[in-house]
């Protein structure tokens, strides 16, 4: 046996994470010497509290080659910059940013965008939240953060994020109080986001998630021209109005160039708090019909709770409050599925040497 041997028998290598193998560009290291293995895999994600679970999995494909008796594996979740659209460069101190969208308002993207945020911070990531719904922020609301909070602003451009269960945080809710009219004409609005983005001295981010308004209007457009965006992520519910909706989103970041990393189904099914009967009120399969259709995995299925709605409501999302919950874990679950299949996008070699790329305010 040689190592060229071993290397391909972890490409065949399959799991959630890698559905199509290890490709050799993750195997940093691989000697065989005699019948010991010495492995060195760069995944580039974070399994978190999945870790042990993930290396015994891996070393039991490599021992059941019967040439090998023993093998030390060592991991390296470094997060690696990855491939934006039109190659811009990737934001200094952001590696990678992920836009959380849909076609419509209501299914559930800023509270996926919390969620998903928060439980990539548990997996031991470095990660922000941009509220990029410039006209309605929710970030304030959702993280439990006092209408009066300002940012702390550093000189008179910059300023600082507002930290919250684990993750940084920007949000116009900061800059503006509730009384103030949010009356922004087109070009105001894309300025106040790439000011969001680019004025906030985020404290270097393996992912800045970005939680979008729904539709595909100005606030879109900008991202789509101006962002370097990694991957998406699309939210929909099983109700056929919302897929329909959802393949709009597929459609716009298609033509942009913004590669869909998967799907969320949101509000799938719904369990009887009193009997724990489980029923899908808004219809069965819609995500993973539309998952087949589209050919971009389904990253997972979110019931529809009461808990969820009530925590979301009053700042305490339950992947926060009950780390150990199911709900909790399927958002982990989720975020490495999403990091892992970023993680096999071609990495970015270009970053901006400024600490921020020119705005058109
Ligand atoms: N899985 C769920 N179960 C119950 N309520 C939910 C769920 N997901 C979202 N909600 C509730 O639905 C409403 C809309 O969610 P939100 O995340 O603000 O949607 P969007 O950002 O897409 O407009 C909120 O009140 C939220 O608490
Ligand atoms: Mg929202």
């Amino acid at each position: 046996m040689n190592n060229a041997e071993v290397v391909d028998a972890l490409s065949n290598y399959q799991d959630a994470y890698y559905p199509n193998g290890i490709p050799d560009s993750v195997i940093s290291l691989c000697e065989l010497q005699g019948s010991t293995l010495d492995l060195k895999l760069s995944i580039g994600f974070p399994l978190g509290d999945k870790k042990e679970q993930f290396i015994e999995s891996i070393k039991q494909s490599v021992l059941s080659l019967q040439a090998i008796s023993s093998v030390s594996l060592t991991i390296d979740e470094t997060v690696q910059p990855h491939l934006t659209q039109n190659n811009l460069p990737s934001l200094h101190r952001i590696k990678n940013i992920i836009a959380v969208a849909s076609g419509k308002g209501g299914v559930g993207k800023s509270t996926v965008s919390v969620n998903l945020a928060i439980a990539l911070g548990q997996l031991g990531a470095r990660v922000g939240i941009l509220d990029a719904d410039i006209y309605g922020p929710s970030q304030s609301k959702m993280l439990n953060i006092a209408e009066s909070t300002r940012p702390e602003f550093i000189d008179d451009k910059r300023f600082k994020p507002i930290e919250a269960y684990g993750i940084q945080s920007m949000s116009m809710g900061y800059m503006v109080t509730e009384n103030t009219p949010m009356v922004w004409r087109g070009p105001m609005v894309s300025g106040a986001l790439m000011q969001l983005l680019n004025q906030c001295t985020w404290n270097d981010l393996d992912y800045l998630i970005v939680d979008m308004p729904p539709g595909t209007g100005d606030i879109q457009l900008t991202l789509a021209q101006q962002v370097p965006v990694a991957g998406s992520v699309i939210v929909t519910t099983p109700q056929e109005i919302a897929l329909l909706d959802a393949k709009k989103g597929i459609e716009m970041f298609a033509k942009t160039g913004i590669p869909v990393l998967g799907l969320v189904e949101n509000m799938a099914l719904h369990t009887c708090s009193k009997c724990g009967h489980q029923e899908a009120i808004f219809g069965e399969g819609g995500g993973q019909g539309l998952s087949e259709r589209y050919q971009v995995p389904l990253l997972g299925s979110l019931p529809l709770s009461p808990k969820t709605r009530e925590g979301m409501d009053t700042g305490m999302p339950p992947v926060a409050i009950d780390p150990d919950g199911e709900l909790a874990e399927t958002f982990r679950e989720m975020a490495r599925k999403v990091c892992a299949l970023l993680s096999q996008r071609p990495i970015n070699q270009k970053e901006t040497t400024a600490q921020t790329i020119a705005t058109d305010a």
